[in-house]
């Protein structure tokens, strides 16, 4: 494979210092008052020494004895640095995609409440060019009365290719999400895919496809052994570039992964053309993304990796790279308002106007395939991150193609205020899951295909 790209995410702190720092105290459940008191997690179960001993001959997983984030041994390492993270290959070659390969509990207390139980797993899936690998979720089961039989995959935007800031690493470090809290309250399951995979693929259309349905997989083989009983319905959410990775999901459901039979998928703010996305976010606050994007392409398009190699003007070419040891805020900062397509390369080159580039953005833009799930789009119609017209576009191929669509335009909505419609998002999934949602395409104010 092309150069992988080393995260050197500076570590301010001790784990333990990060731990404490960020843990936060009920800080945003203040209000809660039905919150159960805080449990102190029992100690760690005693494993015998090596986590891959498994006591019945050949296991399909093995249950590691570590525990990750809990008050009794809450050092939390980065994922650069946690052999958690490495791919074992003689593993992911012996088991097929979707497989819980290896877990250990998550001491999350206090950051989401009402839980049962929290598990960061390793599970088989596929590369962008079919090979076997494996990735990291987090999978928060609700207390088990509260269960309404239903696994949500929550894609949360990453914006980054360093491995250090992978969601399932960084939920430590994060607020609470009101959208996974209010999924909890309702008896969801939850499960958070790095579906970036292990080598930071941003903006990659097949890998996260292939990641967030096996975790989805890897989640309903799991919870069935807990005796959860009865049929897990499966759906996907995500917002902004999220959403792209929740798209791609929802479009390759039922050819990779038919057995799932995913029900229905939310796409917030979606950006549909990545093209023009790309030309969109040039120059603007968020002009990191552009850097972000063609470093994650380069992790698995060599034409993108020699296009950069060839074109970044010296002068530039240290920086524009280092965004690929950053997550998301810092980039934000370094790049903004920069003009990154053209200024960051020498001798006049716009590199979205490279046809090999292009062939790659066009490659792994939405509208392949028309997903067979219940699809709710929303947006703001104010929200510059996304091009409207090409989302309107997208919906238009979905419809004309069957899917069953709901699309919410929402008016004088930016893109942050668009985050805060989720409950909308819910009441969507409600009558997704209960297979109440009749209309084929419709805009809720108007009608979007006519456009
Ligand atoms: C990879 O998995 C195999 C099979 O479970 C195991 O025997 C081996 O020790 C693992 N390798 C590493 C480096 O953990
Ligand atoms: C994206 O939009 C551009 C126009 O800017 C168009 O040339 C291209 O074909 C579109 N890509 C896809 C995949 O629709």
């Amino acid at each position: 494979m092309f150069k992988s790209l080393i995260c050197l995410v500076p570590l301010a702190a001790t784990a333990q210092a990060l731990f404490t720092e960020y843990q936060p105290s009920n800080q945003h459940n203040q209000d809660d008052s039905q919150m159960p008191p805080q449990q102190q997690q029992p100690p760690p179960p005693i494993g015998g020494g090596d986590p891959y001993d498994g006591s019945q001959g050949v296991p399909n997983r093995v249950f590691s004895s570590s525990w990750v984030g809990s008050p009794s041994n809450p050092q939390i390492i980065p994922p650069s640095q946690d052999h958690f993270y490495t791919v074992n290959t003689t593993l992911v070659n012996s088991q097929p995609n979707g497989k819980v390969l290896l877990e250990r509990s998550m001491g999350i207390n206090g950051l989401y409440s009402g839980i049962e139980e929290a598990i960061q797993m390793v599970y088989s899936t596929k590369d962008n060019y079919d090979g076997a690998t494996s990735s990291v979720a987090d999978i928060l089961i609700p207390r088990k009365d509260k269960l309404n039989g239903r696994i949500m995959a929550v894609a949360l935007p990453e914006d980054s290719v360093c491995l250090d800031c992978a969601p399932s690493y960084n939920i430590f470090f994060r607020r609470s999400s009101p959208v996974i809290q209010s999924l909890l309250d309702e008896g969801y399951i939850v499960v958070i895919p790095d579906y970036e995979g292990v080598r930071g693929s941003y903006t990659v259309g097949h890998v996260s496809g292939t990641h967030i349905l096996d975790a989805l997989s890897a989640t309903k083989d799991r919870v069935q052994e807990l005796g959860i009983k009865g049929q897990f319905d499966v759906g996907i959410w995500g917002y902004g570039t999220a959403a792209l990775a929740s798209g791609w999901a929802a479009e390759m459901a039922s050819d990779y992964a038919p057995h799932l039979d995913l029900k229905a998928a939310a796409l917030g703010s979606v950006m549909a053309n990545l093209t023009n996305w790309l030309i969109s976010s040039n120059s603007s606050p968020s002009s990191y993304l552009v850097a972000t994007s063609l470093l994650g392409m380069a992790t698995e398009y060599k034409s993108v990796f020699v296009a950069l190699e060839d074109n970044l003007s010296p002068r530039r070419k240290k920086s524009f790279n280092s965004a690929a040891n950053h997550c998301a805020t810092d980039n934000t900062l370094r790049f903004l308002e920069s003009d990154v397509l053209r200024g960051s390369f020498q001798n006049g080159y716009n590199i979205i106007a490279d046809p090999n580039v292009r062939a790659v953005y066009d490659l792994n833009s939405l509208g392949k395939n028309a997903p067979k799930c219940n699809m709710f789009v929303y947006q703001g119609s104010q929200d510059s991150t996304t091009v409207l017209h090409d989302v309107r576009s997208l919906l238009k191929y979905y419809c004309s193609q069957g899917t069953t669509v709901k699309y919410h335009e929402i008016p004088d909505t930016t893109h942050a205020q668009g985050m805060d419609m989720y409950l909308d998002v819910i009441d969507f999934f409600d009558d997704a899951f209960a297979n109440k949602v009749t209309s084929s395409c419709e805009r809720i104010d108007g009608n979007f295909y006519q456009n």
